[in-house]
Order: C-alpha cells, then sequence, then structure tokens
C-alpha cells in the first residue's frame, strides 16, 4: 500500500492505493488563505498539520488493514512558500505563499545580480522564496535573526512525519537558492539572498528516501514504524508525475488555481528572459520548464464570489463549446503576473463591457483571458526549445468543457482529457513512493488512459486569432494607465 499526500493551497489530498498504484481511498480537508493586506497571501502550517491529521484518520478508520500495510508515503506540495522555525523547530510567522507579491522590491534587487538567474536558470520572481527571507530581514528583523530553518510547504508535513527537515529538487528549484542545472544548493546564491547552507533542509531527488515515520505518528495512525517516507515533489513535478509527463515531449495544461503550461525535458535549458520557469524534475537527470499564470481557477472563483454564485454553477450556464469569441476582455492578471510579464504590480481587468451583457458573458471573458494568458506562456515555453504537440488536460477548470473547447482554440494544440481516475499530484507523489519503494520508472510513470480528444475548432482560429491580438495590446496599455 502506498499514500500520496498532496498539499494544495486549498487543501490537502491523501490518496491511498494498493502496491500496484490503484486507488484504494481518499480523505482531503480545506484551508483558507489569509489576505491580511494587499498582495499578502498566508497559512498558517498548524492548520496544514490538522488537515493531515485529519486526513489520516479519516482513511485509517475505513482502512485499518490497508493502513497497517503501507510502505512507502510521498507528498507533494504548493511550491515556493516560506516556513520559517526557530531551533526548536517552531514556526515563526504564517507562511508566506506562492501568490504573495509583498517582496517584489527584494525580488527585483536580487534578480538584478546576473548571478541569480545564472545559477538558479530563472528570473527571481516575487513569488519564489529567497525574496521572502529578504523581506522578513528588511520588515521583521527580530524574527530573521531566529531562522534556524527554512523550509517549504510539504516539508513541513514531512518533519510532523519523520522529524527530518529535508525537501526534494523539484521544490527546492523554487527557492533561488539552487543551482538548477548542478541540482545543488549554490552557496553563492544562499550568501547573497543573505543565508547560510545550515539553514537549508537535506535535499534528496523526489523518489530518493527521506526518513522513516516518527514512531509517536506511527502509533497514532497504525502505520508500519518503517515505512518509509520519499522526498516527493512540488506540485507542478508531482502532477507531471501523475500524468506521465517525465520525458521531453510530455506536456499538459493544468487549470488550477494557477495555470500552467508544462514540458518535461531531457536537458536542463533555461531562458529566464522568457519569465519560463526551468525547474529540476522529481526523477534524477531530468528536468521541466513551464509557463505560470497567477490566477486560473482562482479568477473564476472571485468572479463567482462577486455575483455570489458557485464557480461549477457559473461555468454551468456556458454552452459545450464556444461559438465565437468573447467580445469583452478580461485580463487575469488580479495577483501580477509570472510568464510572460514578470509583473508584481500589474492588476487585472475587463475590458468592452456592455449593458447587455450577464454573468455568463463575463464568465466566458475570465475563461477567455485565462485561455489567452495561456497562450502567451505557450508562446514563451515554445522559445525555449521545448516542443509541445498535445497537452494532457488537467485540474478543476477542465470539467467545464466550454473552457477546455475555449482553450484548444486558443492555444491551437490539441488538449487530451484523461478519463476519470487518479492522475494529478497525489498520484504523482504516490509513484515517487513506489519508485522509492524499488518499482521501476518506466514502467510507474505512465500516461493516463484518455477519454477523448479535443481538437481545436478550424472555424474559429481566425476569430480568436485576431481576438488574441487585441488581448495583447491590452498589457502594454493597462499597465500604462495604472503606473
Ligand atoms: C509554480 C507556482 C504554483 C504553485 C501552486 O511556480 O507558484 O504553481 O506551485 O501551488
Amino acid at each position: 500500500m502506498y499514500l500520496g499526500l498532496d498539499l494544495g493551497t486549498s487543501g490537502l489530498r491523501a490518496l491511498l492505493t494498493d502496491d500496484a498504484g490503484r486507488t484504494v481511498d481518499s480523505a482531503s480537508a480545506s484551508f483558507t488563505v489569509q489576505n491580511p493586506h494587499q498582495g499578502w497571501s498566508e497559512q498558517d502550517p498548524e492548520d496544514w498539520i490538522n488537515g493531515l491529521r485529519s486526513c489520516l484518520s479519516a482513511l485509517r478508520a475505513q482502512n485499518p488493514t490497508a493502513f497497517a500495510r503501507v510502505r512507502a508515503i510521498g507528498l507533494s506540495g504548493q511550491m515556493h512558500g516560506a516556513v520559517a522555525l526557530d531551533g526548536s523547530d517552531k514556526v515563526l510567522r504564517p507562511c508566506i505563499l506562492w501568490n504573495d507579491t509583498r517582496s517584489a522590491n527584494e525580488a527585483a534587487a536580487l534578480d538584478s545580480d546576473p548571478q541569480f538567474r545564472r545559477i538558479s536558470g530563472n528570473i527571481v520572481f516575487p513569488g519564489f522564496t529567497a525574496p521572502k527571507l529578504a523581506w522578513m530581514a528588511a520588515q521583521e528583523a527580530d524574527l530573521f535573526d531566529r531562522v534556524v530553518k527554512v523550509i517549504l510547504p510539504k516539508d513541513y508535513l514531512r518533519l510532523y512525519l519523520t522529524g527530518q527537515h529535508a525537501t526534494d529538487l523539484s521544490d527546492a528549484a523554487g527557492t533561488s537558492w539552487c543551482d538548477v542545472a548542478g541540482r545543488n544548493w549554490s552557496e553563492v546564491l544562499l550568501a547573497k539572498g543573505g543565508m547560510r547552507l545550515g539553514q537549508m533542509p537535506h535535499l534528496v531527488e523526489g523518489s530518493e528516501i527521506s526518513g522513516t515515520l516518527r514512531a509517536s505518528v506511527a502509533e497514532e495512525f497504525g502505520i508500519p514504524h518503517s515505512a518509509i517516507v520519499v522526498g516527493g515533489a512540488a506540485d507542478n513535478a508531482a502532477a507531471a508525475c501523475g500524468s506521465g509527463c517525465v520525458e521531453e515531449g510530455q506536456a499538459f495544461v493544468s487549470l488550477g488555481t494557477s495555470g500552467v503550461i508544462l514540458a518535461a525535458r531531457d536537458t536542463c535549458s533555461p531562458d529566464p528572459d522568457t519569465a519560463v520557469h526551468t525547474f529540476c524534475h522529481a526523477l534524477p537527470d531530468r528536468w521541466y520548464q513551464m509557463g505560470v499564470i497567477l490566477a486560473a481557477t482562482d479568477a473564476l472563483n472571485w468572479l463567482g464570489r462577486l455575483v455570489g454564485e458557485e464557480p461549477a454553477k457559473l461555468a454551468s450556464r456556458l454552452p459545450d463549446c464556444p461559438t465565437a469569441p468573447s467580445a469583452t476582455h478580461f485580463l487575469p492578471y488580479l495577483s501580477g503576473e509570472r510568464t510572460p510579464h514578470n509583473d508584481a504590480e500589474i492588476r487585472g481587468g475587463f475590458i468592452g463591457l456592455d449593458i447587455a451583457q450577464d454573468r455568463s458573458d463575463l464568465t466566458a471573458a475570465v475563461m477567455q483571458g485565462v485561455g489567452f494568458a495561456l497562450r502567451d506562456s505557450l508562446g514563451a515555453l515554445r522559445s525555449t526549445g521545448a516542443q509541445v504537440d498535445q497537452l494532457i488536460a488537467v485540474g478543476g477548470g477542465t470539467k467545464s468543457s466550454y473552457w477546455l473547447h475555449a482553450l484548444a482554440t486558443i492555444l491551437d494544440v490539441p488538449l487530451a482529457r484523461p478519463a476519470d481516475g487518479e492522475f494529478g499530484a497525489a498520484l504523482g507523489a504516490v509513484r515517487l513512493a513506489m519508485v522509492g519503494d524499488g518499482h521501476s520508472i518506466t514502467d510507474t510513470m505512465v500516461q493516463p488512459e484518455i477519454d477523448h480528444i479535443i481538437e481545436p475548432d478550424r472555424s474559429l482560429s481566425a476569430a480568436y486569432e485576431a481576438s488574441y491580438a487585441q488581448y495583447q495590446a491590452l498589457y502594454p496599455n493597462i499597465k500604462a494607465a495604472l503606473s
């Protein structure tokens, strides 16, 4: 039996599988995000542990025999968050999350040093970990002075489970302290960021063993003390493992809280100026590149809150496929943007609203705007040499047929929709646990069964192309207007 634990931004999912990685049961817990100031986004790591404990208790209650046979546990998690610990592993302040933009100035300062892009392979985005610690040094000096370790969100679960400070390379790659090509911490970057190697967790590959369960945890949940906990992966790398995107040419698009187009790479070919992220994959000697937009379903959730309707309900009011592009444009920069603009200051907008429009028109505009933002990312990704001929479509937003059809036409790429079942980050975490327990990579990291392929609607291509040109022209104008 294997366990995969995926610590997302909106909740934690625990997946229990049999020895072949087939689902036995799952449990979930949800979290809120605190936004105490504009641009701030925080969570209390204790909420994650409470969520973890409630998921493990629920799974154990339903599957006591299976739990007693768990051999390995894999972790996956939201990236970049800074969990700052003192010498007794006490959390010093709420975790500053990946979509927090308070450290834009610190990020720009670090990024202006060419060593960061050269060694880490990436722009130092405000959401990444290093600028968050630089912000703490500037704004919370008392707390900063007490930081003994900085770990990433999923690694706080590991600390609870095993008592170890460790992380895996796919997550370390998103800190700006890592030598992404050399797959190690960079002492040069750490020093430039005001940090020390001793403050970093031990590094392992995603499928490598990071420790075994603490006796108290093993007893409380009825899992063997000998159960291993593998490195696991950052959520996007884990999702790539779950959907079998581990080799050159394999790629997915994810409509989650953030939006991602990810391509697995056999080599490390960073091109930071494109604002494409180049990170270590969760398996040795592999990398991946991705374009990231900060608000995908987050944009639809935002609209849902404004109009007082669940996002799924909003989506259900739309037809199965678009018949024309939306005349209204939506710029999804609600929390700033990463790829391709690298702009923490920019904010979103609706352009071209009409008095006759209703909430469905706005829903369609939001979906289209997210699609166009992903098209920007796809262009950037291709410019790094990544080949993308087909994308596996994953994430909560793909439940909307309208959104998927619009996206296929906007990207001009066929989208492969997996059949119902597991193919996400929790399964990726399970698969890394399986490889850590001796299964072969080739037999384990397979692509999901595809239910159907959504082809671009070529009869609409020219219209969407014209609409995309309008969309692209808006960013510089909005930027000028807001500055
Ligand atoms: C990736 C990123 C997001 C988070 C979402 O760089 O910031 O995809 O990992 O959880």
